[in-house]
């Protein structure tokens, strides 16, 4: 078994020491805004648990709670446990995609997309499409489209597989009638019925739909005669969807362990509902990003990643957040900046432009590899001697203790969210931190977390514009 240890959430930059003038204690949180908090989180919390109830009893939703998509929240455990059949079959068909073929493309957007590259970047191979296959443990290599509709990337793509015998496609849409990812189908599915020729059997299996219950995909999917297709429940929306088909069937293919991400989901799912607030990662992220911003003004909230691999995760963040909760003319901004690239970009404006921002700094604690050193060398007009014996790590964490002290040292508040290494277990644990956590917010400030009614506006005129007969 792998090892499932606990990530962690550091509040404690936040909290103003007692003896310090009044101007500094008003940067940072009191112990009277903690007591203010403590109810109101208990409060959010008990009704998340009661909407779960709500959902699974399958009653009618009041109207005030509509959509609601409290799916998501027991969705680890039912998978590890009753659904473990449903499980088992994503398993099947992802291991049977990956021998197959070589290449799966995945097409989808937003909820549809960003899980399962977050979950490539960071727990795959940096390279992974470019080393060979033994290397990536027989897996295939994995592109991404349908995502946008930009004509010379999918022709970048096109290039790649056109006439190769050697592919597949996972197509992901819940409503099935999103425009980018039904174009980008279109256009792949009629390039892979050309090598497929008359073998109607090689599509079947070439292709796996996931989508909702109904829809014109599942209608496609049922015209070509896909030997799997995997439904995203009702209640499950697209930005908490990571931890159904719709990222798992792509984990699979990649050859990450889907059980261990979902453990992880679950071991967060029994802190939230047990450890009491100012204990509870899931509860503390919410109330110190809430505190942060209704009393210091901090709208912009900063997840300031340090590594690579956490880049993606941190845009799933951000398509979460913003849908989730900016709405009526609220919710925080969002932003993902990866260190220590971004320090030599957005760090100058971090460190001393506008009082607006909460930085929540992601941190891994242990290396996936072996540690590169400096090296001493003959060739010292770099004066790297000096540091030789160092090594990336060693810099990494002297940037990171760096940039924190160079913050506090202005007033700056910072908080941190530790994961012990960058695989599944981690990432299960932090993808339902980060969802709870947007739920509860909701709850807290009097918005449905669930449904994204502004970005219908946009669909709207834009069929209209294409449809329109001149
Ligand atoms: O969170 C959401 O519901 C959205 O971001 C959707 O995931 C996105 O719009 C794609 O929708 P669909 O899966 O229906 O194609």
């Amino acid at each position: 078994m792998k090892p499932l240890d606990p990530i962690t959430y550091d509040y404690a930059g936040l909290i103003a020491p007692k003896d310090v003038p009044p101007f500094v204690r008003q940067t940072g949180l009191v112990d009277a805004d903690l007591k203010w908090l403590v109810p109101r989180l208990s409060a959010a919390r008990q009704e998340v648990l009661d909407n779960l109830s709500l959902y699974k009893q399958g009653r009618p939703v009041p109207e005030d709670l509509q959509p609601l998509d409290a799916g998501f929240l027991d969705m680890p455990e039912r998978l590890l446990g009753e659904e473990r059949p449903l499980l088992d079959q994503i398993q099947a068909a992802g291991d049977r995609l990956a021998k197959e073929v070589d290449r799966v493309l995945v097409l989808g957007i937003g909820g549809s997309y960003m899980g399962a590259r977050a979950l490539l970047e960071a727990c795959c191979h940096p390279y992974h499409n470019q080393i060979s296959r033994q290397r990536r443990g027989g897996r295939p290599q994995i592109y991404f489209e349908g995502n946008n509709v930009d004509n010379d990337a999918m022709q970048g793509l096109l290039d790649l597989v056109e006439g190769a015998d050697d592919w597949g496609i996972i197509v992901i849409s819940k409503s099935g009638g999103t425009l980018e990812t039904a174009v980008a189908f279109r256009v792949f599915l009629d390039a892979l019925r050309k090598v497929c020729g008359n073998d109607r059997e090689k599509l079947r299996r070439r292709v796996i739909p996931v989508t909702g219950e109904s829809g014109r995909l599942r209608a496609l999917a049922k015209a070509i005669g896909c030997h799997d297709v995997f439904t995203i429940p009702e209640g499950v929306g697209g930005r908490f969807s990571v931890l159904s088909a719709v990222g798992l069937l792509p984990a699979v293919v990649m050859g990450l362990d889907v059980n261990h991400l979902l453990e992880g989901a679950a071991a967060m799912n029994e802190r939230f509902r047990t450890a009491p607030p100012l204990q509870n990662p899931v509860l503390d992220y919410v109330g110190m990003c809430r505190l942060m911003e209704t009393r210091r003004g901090a709208t912009i909230r900063v997840l300031s990643t340090w590594g690579k691999g956490l880049e993606a995760v941190g845009l799933w963040y951000d398509q979460l957040l913003s849908e989730s909760l900016g709405k009526n003319g609220q919710g925080a901004t969002p932003l993902t900046v990866v260190n220590t690239r971004d320090l030599h970009s957005r760090g100058q404006q971090h460190q001393e432009g506008r009082r607006d921002k909460l930085i929540t700094n992601v941190f891994v604690e242990k290396t996936q590899r072996d540690w590169i050193a400096i090296e001493p060398s003959e060739f010292d007009e770099d004066q790297l001697n000096s540091l030789s014996g160092k090594t990336l790590p060693d810099i990494l964490q002297a940037a990171f203790a760096g940039t924190n002290k160079a913050y506090a040292d202005d007033l700056r508040r910072t908080t941190t969210i530790r994961l012990p290494r960058l695989d599944e277990g981690s990432l299960g644990q932090l993808f339902q931190m980060l969802m709870l956590a947007t739920v509860v917010e909701g709850r807290l400030v009097g918005i449905n977390p669930f449904g994204q009614p502004g970005v219908e506006a946009y669909k709207k005129n834009m069929n209209a514009i294409l449809r329109k007969t001149s």
